[in-house]
């Protein structure tokens, strides 16, 4: 067991400021949320299979289950903006639109926590939510009290409708309303997302002491174009946010949008295999009614997943470009291994050949590797130290992801 020792001594030392210790979300959180794919449509008359209700979350979250994702580890399935009524109850407590949710919260929060599954619902800091219904300010204490009796498990706090300066105050007192209710709440913060637009530096140490995941950057839509540009600003801001990325407290890059309309074969591959990578949240949103047979294999990927829930939790950074904009992101994994992807992003009509010798992956503690292909396990062959490794990636945004390990390495962790 040397070599992992070895790596949770180095672990702790890195983890080494304080941090939310709530218990929750060891791993980056998994589960299915609706906004990217459900949006804010309200009308069920129109609408009836995709308005967001009681009926659209009863479905998705049975296919969760009956589709195996929950058994891959999704297990979160969370309702984004517009589940409120217009306005608070006469008590001033918050309340669920009567029409599309007749049932309550607390009854679908039951059935969610009867499959198996857990309960995560949206709200906002400021005076409303992003879609205008009411937000929190004001009622901290009574709102977390709310959650905690309808028993949400995890809490997404957007930050439409405040005054960002409030944030670093504001963020942190939900945050104890919530554990002063004695019941878990994984608490995602939007806190940072809304600093970082209007240039502000935010302050990532108080935020990894304050919520277990946050927004870093700007809402994802269903295109190559938004999914790159949130690559490319994670790599170009990573010095600044892995260190404060671990077990417990996450940067989070968005949700997947594989399945849905934007995203060719090549490119939803590139969203999956870069989001284990970074170690980032894997929150789906999309319609499981309707998910493509290829979708849902990438999604459900069984060595992807263990990258991304790998216990070391440490956010992969890029660490090569090459030609053709292609660039190589690596991750240490707790067992000695190291994975990496390496990403084309642009339009080209065929697919590029590219060679990286060794050490510029930065592997050279041992004489041999062996390299296996991700997405599928296939061994690549046993290279030297001293050799290059020549691989191929088809054009236009699709990966070639692949681990390594060290013979020698591996069998020292067999006999020690
Ligand atoms: C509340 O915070 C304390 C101290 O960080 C922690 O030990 C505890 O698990 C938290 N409880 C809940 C319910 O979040
Ligand atoms: C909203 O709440 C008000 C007051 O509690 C209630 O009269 C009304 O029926 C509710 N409307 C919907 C759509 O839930
Ligand atoms: C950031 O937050 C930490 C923890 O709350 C605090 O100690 C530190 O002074 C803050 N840094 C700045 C620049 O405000
Ligand atoms: C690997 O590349 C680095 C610089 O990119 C170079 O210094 C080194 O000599 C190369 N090693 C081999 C074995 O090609």
């Amino acid at each position: 067991m040397q070599w992992s020792v070895t790596y949770v001594i180095v672990f702790l030392l890195i983890d080494g400021h304080n941090s939310l210790e709530n218990g929750l979300l060891r791993k980056p959180p998994m589960g299915w949320l609706t906004w990217q794919r459900f949006r804010c449509v309200t009308d069920c008359r129109q609408f009836p299979d995709t308005c967001i209700s009681e009926k659209l979350i009863r479905t998705q979250a049975k296919l969760l289950v009956d589709g195996g994702y929950l058994a891959a580890g999704y297990e979160y399935i969370i309702i984004d903006d517009c589940w409120l009524n217009n306005t608070r109850a006469a008590d001033g407590s918050l309340q669920p639109d009567d029409d599309r949710f007749p049932s309550g919260i607390r009854s679908l929060a039951d059935y969610v926590h009867s499959l198996g599954l857990k309960f995560g619902i949206y709200e906002d800091y400021g005076t409303q939510t992003c879609a205008g219904y009411p937000g929190v300010l004001g009622h901290l204490e009574q709102d977390a009290q709310t959650f905690a009796s309808w028993k949400v498990d995890y809490l997404k706090l957007d930050g439409c409708n405040a005054d960002i300066k409030d944030f670093d105050a504001g963020y942190p007192s939900m945050g104890h309303a919530l554990n002063a209710t004695g019941y878990p709440i994984a608490y995602s913060c939007s806190w940072p997302a809304y600093q970082e637009f209007s240039k502000m530096k935010p302050n990532y140490s108080a935020i990894s002491q304050a919520c277990n995941l946050w927004r870093n950057w700007g809402d994802i839509d269903d295109s190559w174009d938004s999914v790159y540009s949130i690559i490319q600003w994670f790599g170009d801001n990573q010095d600044r946010l892995a260190p404060f990325h671990g077990p417990g407290h996450w940067n989070d890059p968005d949700m997947i949008v594989v399945g849905n309309y934007g995203l060719s074969p090549g490119q939803s591959r590139a969203q999956m295999a870069l989001w284990s990578i970074m170690a980032a949240p894997l929150i789906l949103s999309v319609d499981l009614r309707a998910i493509s047979e290829w979708a849902r294999e990438i999604i459900l990927n069984k060595n992807l997943i263990s990258i991304n829930q790998d216990p070391l939790g440490q956010m992969g950074r890029r660490v090569l470009k090459l030609d053709g904009n292609v660039e190589i992101w690596s991750k240490t994994l707790i067992d000695d291994r190291t994975a990496f992807v390496a990403l084309f992003p642009q339009p080209y009509g065929t697919p590029i050949q590219l060679s990286v010798n060794l050490t510029d992956l930065g592997l050279g503690r041992f004489d041999e590797y062996d390299f296996f292909e991700t997405f599928h396990g296939e061994f690549l062959g046993k290279y030297h130290k001293n050799e290059r490794y020549s691989f191929t990636i088809n054009p236009s945004g699709d990966v070639h992801a692949f681990y390594v390990e060290s013979a020698i390495a591996k069998t020292l962790r067999i006999i020690l």
